[in-house]
């Protein structure tokens, strides 16, 4: 078994507290992306990486877009014959609402019971930023890395990374690499370091219905007139079967199945399923039929609705036939679904069952490819080894319900194996209050990206 070269041990040991301090810096910032009056919070917390990266040695540019700013910082200076390798992350984060169920502060960074409490501590400021102290801590101890680095940041992942497939494109060159790292996932379960097979894609959709032109006395005109919550429900119960499968017609025509050997793995992992309903106190699960839980969860394609809503939800009951109704919905894909494809069979499905007497527009708001990993090659058994010596045990391989919508831009225009490698864990609260970071991954993940670059030295190969 390799382990960490011990001077870039001891070097993450000695400044252990400088480099929270600077998370809890980082952390302070709310840099909430979908929210305008957050703008100057997003491109404060650019600037900030900006000048870290800067710091520790790298060339720095912060670019602007038609939304918020790339933060890219290159490190140039590997023997001859080295890999290119381009670490991706992101610098915003979600909104923190509501705030009143945080129990310290999202802003203001809080270690307790291990885990370090903040919005934007898993998801993916901390991630994003071991890596920054991974880079620090080989440039620190030797004035170099055994590889050259791209660092892409970007302030839109959580509101669909519209400009970043663009910007690829256009510096393409630039960004070209031999392998592209990503931590802003989670691992199976503590202690059991895990490299993702699989993401999701994603086509996300608001339905409005209208009915009459105005809110309407549910006595003078109920039973007569059609109810556009009634409609929508309708529509939303259209979505499925009665067993639980997608029922838009075409939405499973383009599904390749996961292999054999990728499923018999994911047998093998150590779920298990009474914890995790008893984890969501829940009584029973749902789903595609013939499916376990995390096929269901991580190979299986969804649609499902995010939000609803029409009429009077106020206190008290209110007698009102409503106007309008509304919904969010989104579909998670696989491969190979397109979200277009999909927006299409969606589109026409919901014309073919809305009743006459309410008018539907279904307009598409994001949307991603899904990704799938084949695992073979040097980036793989290099980073099995860093995980291995920094977590003392063999990662296992994982897939991911979520989505990361550029995994598949950078697979597809760069031509770079992508290494997704994530540090968060099971009931991090990703996107909701209480959001943390275990302390401890915290730190067993700088430690396996700082060993990830020496086994990805030609040297070592
Ligand atoms: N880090 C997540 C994606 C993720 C979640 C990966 C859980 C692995 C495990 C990312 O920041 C995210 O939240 N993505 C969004 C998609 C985006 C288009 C809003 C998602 O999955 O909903
Ligand atoms: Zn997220």
């Amino acid at each position: 078994m390799t382990a960490l070269d011990s001077a870039l041990a001891r070097w993450l040991d000695t400044h252990d507290q400088r480099l929270h301090d600077d998370l809890f810096a980082f952390l302070r910032i709310p840099s909430v992306s979908a929210r305008s009056d957050h703008t100057a919070d997003v491109a404060a917390a650019a600037a900030w990486l900006h000048g870290h990266l800067e710091r520790i040695g790298f060339t720095t540019e912060t670019i602007p877009t038609a939304g918020h700013p790339v933060v890219l910082a290159e490190w140039r200076g590997a023997p001859k014959g080295a890999p290119t390798v381009l670490v991706y992350g992101h610098y915003d984060v979600q909104p923190p609402e509501p705030l009143e169920l945080w129990t310290s502060s999202a802003f203001e960074p809080t270690l307790r019971d291990g885990n370090i409490y903040a919005r934007g501590s898993v998801d993916d400021k901390g991630q994003l930023w071991l890596h920054v102290a991974a880079l620090e801590a080989h440039l620190a101890t030797r004035g170099a890395l055994p590889v050259n680095v791209i660092v892409l940041a970007e302030g839109e992942e959580e509101v669909g990374s519209a400009h970043l497939a663009p910007f690829i494109e256009q510096h393409r060159e630039r960004l070209a690499c031999d392998a592209v790292v990503i931590s802003d996932s989670t691992m199976f379960a503590p202690g059991i370091p895990s490299i993702l097979s699989s993401l999701r894609g994603l086509a996300y959709f608001q339905i409005d219905v209208t009915g009459p032109n105005s809110d309407l006395h549910s006595g003078m005109y109920g039973g007569a007139v059609v109810n556009p919550a009634t409609a929508l429900a309708r529509i939303i119960a259209s979505f499925h079967d009665a067993d639980g499968r997608v029922a838009i017609p075409g939405f499973y025509d383009t599904v390749r199945p996961f292999p054999d050997h990728v499923r018999a793995g994911m047998r093998e992992l150590p779920f298990d399923e009474t914890d995790f309903m008893r984890h969501l106190d829940v009584a029973a699960l749902g789903g595609e039929p013939g499916y376990s839980t995390l096929e269901k969860l991580w190979t299986r394609p969804t649609c499902e609705v995010n939000g609803m809503l029409s009429g009077y939800t106020g206190e008290g009951a209110k007698t009102v036939l409503p106007g309008v109704s509304m919904a969010k919905v989104s579909c998670r894909l696989v491969p190979d679904q397109d979200p277009e494809t999909i927006r299409q069979l969606l589109e026409r499905h919901v014309r073919s069952v809305a009743p006459a007497g309410v008018r539907v527009t279904v307009t598409a708001l994001h949307g991603g490819h899904p990704w799938r990993a084949d695992l073979e090659g040097p980036l793989y058994d290099a980073a099995a080894r860093a995980l291995t010596a920094a977590f003392g045990r063999a990662p296992v391989i994982t897939g991911e319900g979520g989505s990361i919508p550029v995994v598949n831009d950078f697979a597809r225009l760069l031509n770079a194996p992508v290494l997704l490698v994530g540090f968060g864990l099971p009931g991090e609260n990703a996107h909701a209050p209480d959001e943390w970071i275990s302390q401890d991954n915290f730190r067993r993940g700088m430690r396996a990206i700082a060993a990830l670059w020496d086994e990805l030295a030609p040297s070592r190969a």
